[in-house]
């Protein structure tokens, strides 16, 4: 894929930072279940953190707003975005806490269920978001997620419009988020789950994806191996997605919503932007 070079994009992302500790297995248990897996990972993750990397790597100038804990994995993490050139001078140390953990499991057909210990990004914090006010008003785009605790978020958003930013939401885990919030944000990316918990309307398919988007404003909804489904202003679009041999789908949200945030902040539409956000995400589903 292309990487913008010129005119670099200054993204904040403010998000979690994970260790996620991965099996993948033939299917994923039921409760009560005990099953024998394959090979275990342990890779970078959190949402934030898997956003912020997506950006930079693909040309935005990021910093990541985030807390870890007084540990080896929150160490570790940091070197991860310092090699990826992420501005880390917002990532708070919780002394408290621990870094954030997800237990992860993927199936043969690289679908996943996670469960996250937010430990140390329970506690970021208003304070810490006024810190790096700065930053935030010098941005293109501020992109956030809902595993660091919601009164921040919806506090950056309003820091944000104050500024004029344009805040991209992706909000996962699914939450019910109110009125106040969502007129700070200019787009929401939620997938299939987060979209019905916003709408009320249960997504399956386009028709009803159709109906999910007319309950929200700007908003593109991901339907996994199908695409995304887009709404901006009156106009609506389904874009598929790439077809590839799909390995692992975590974090193919997350590749979406750091390349959708680089290509609009330089001044594509939303559709433009959801067909570049389809490409990398296919990208991310072919590897572990
Ligand atoms: P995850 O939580 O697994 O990271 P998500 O549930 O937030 O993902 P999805 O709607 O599953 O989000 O997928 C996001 C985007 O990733 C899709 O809109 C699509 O562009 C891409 N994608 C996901 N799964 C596949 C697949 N199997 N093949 C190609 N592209 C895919
Ligand atoms: O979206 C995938 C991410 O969700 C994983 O990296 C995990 O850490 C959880 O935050």
């Amino acid at each position: 894929m292309e990487t913008i070079s010129s005119n670099r994009p200054k993204i904040v992302v403010i998000g979690s930072c994970n260790t996620d500790m991965v099996v993948k297995a033939n299917r994923l248990p039921v409760p009560g279940e005990t099953i024998l897996g394959g090979t275990f990972y342990m890779n970078p993750g959190g949402k934030g953190a898997n956003q912020a990397i997506a950006a930079a790597r693909l040309g935005a100038e990021v910093t990541f707003i985030s807390k870890i804990g007084y540990d080896l994995f929150g160490l570790q993490a940091l070197e991860i975005y310092r090699s990826e050139k992420i501005n880390t001078e917002f990532i708070f140390t919780d002394q408290k806490s621990p870094s954030g953990v997800a237990l992860i499991s993927v199936d043969s057909f690289g679908e996943n269920s996670i469960i996250v210990a937010p430990g140390a990004s329970r506690s970021l914090s208003t304070e810490e978001i006024n810190k790096a006010e700065e930053k935030i008003k010098e941005a293109d785009i501020i992109l956030m997620q809902l595993e660091v605790p919601i009164d921040t978020v919806e506090y950056a958003a309003t820091i944000a419009n104050r500024y004029g930013k344009k805040v991209i939401l992706n909000p996962a885990p699914a939450s019910t988020l109110s009125n106040s919030f969502l007129n700070n944000v200019h787009t929401i990316l939620p997938n299939r789950i987060e979209a019905e918990m916003l709408s009320g309307i249960k997504v399956m398919d386009v028709e009803s994806a159709h109906r999910a988007a007319k309950a929200i404003e700007n908003v593109v909804i991901t339907l996994g191996k199908d695409g995304a489904y887009v709404k901006e202003k009156d106009e609506y679009t389904m874009i598929p997605a790439k077809e590839v041999e799909t390995i692992d789908t975590t974090g193919a949200g997350d590749v979406f919503c750091g390349a959708f945030s680089v290509y609009l902040s330089q001044g594509h539409s939303l559709a433009e932007s959801v067909k570049f956000a389809n490409a990398a995400a296919a990208i991310a589903v072919t590897r572990i």
